[in-house]
């Protein structure tokens, strides 16, 4: 993993849905959080085929389907497990503080931009 990470709280787990996906806008990263039988997954929210949210899409288990052309990825990797899309989409380090969920963002979407 990068060193240049920085650990944000970005919501609570009781600001998620039991299953399903909410996307923040963390600096200039469109993020998405995903809670899926339990576990969460931090990635980002466009698809890497068209710039579609993935967190309008359909979530089974690990994996996400975008909406717009039913691309899935891991959530666990961000691999692009079907076809149009076939580069991964970006996942994060996600950790879970008693209810806060911090994620670790790339310091380069935080920075100011045109600063
Ligand atoms: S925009 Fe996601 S599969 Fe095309």
């Amino acid at each position: 993993m990068s060193q240049d990470t920085q650990l944000v709280k970005i919501c609570s787990v009781s600001d998620l849905p039991r299953n399903g996906g909410k996307g923040f806008q963390v600096g200039s990263l469109e993020l998405a959080i995903f809670q899926s039988d339990g576990k969460l997954y931090a990635t980002s929210d466009l698809c890497s085929h068209e710039d579609e949210y993935l967190t309008d899409g359909w979530l089974e288990g690990n994996c996400i389907e975008c909406p717009r052309h039913g691309a899935r990825f891991s959530l666990d990797t961000g691999e692009a497990l079907s076809l149009p899309a076939t580069e991964p989409i970006q996942v994060f380090a996600v950790e879970k503080k008693d209810d806060d969920i911090y994620v670790a963002i790339p310091v380069k979407y935080l920075q100011a931009e045109g600063a």
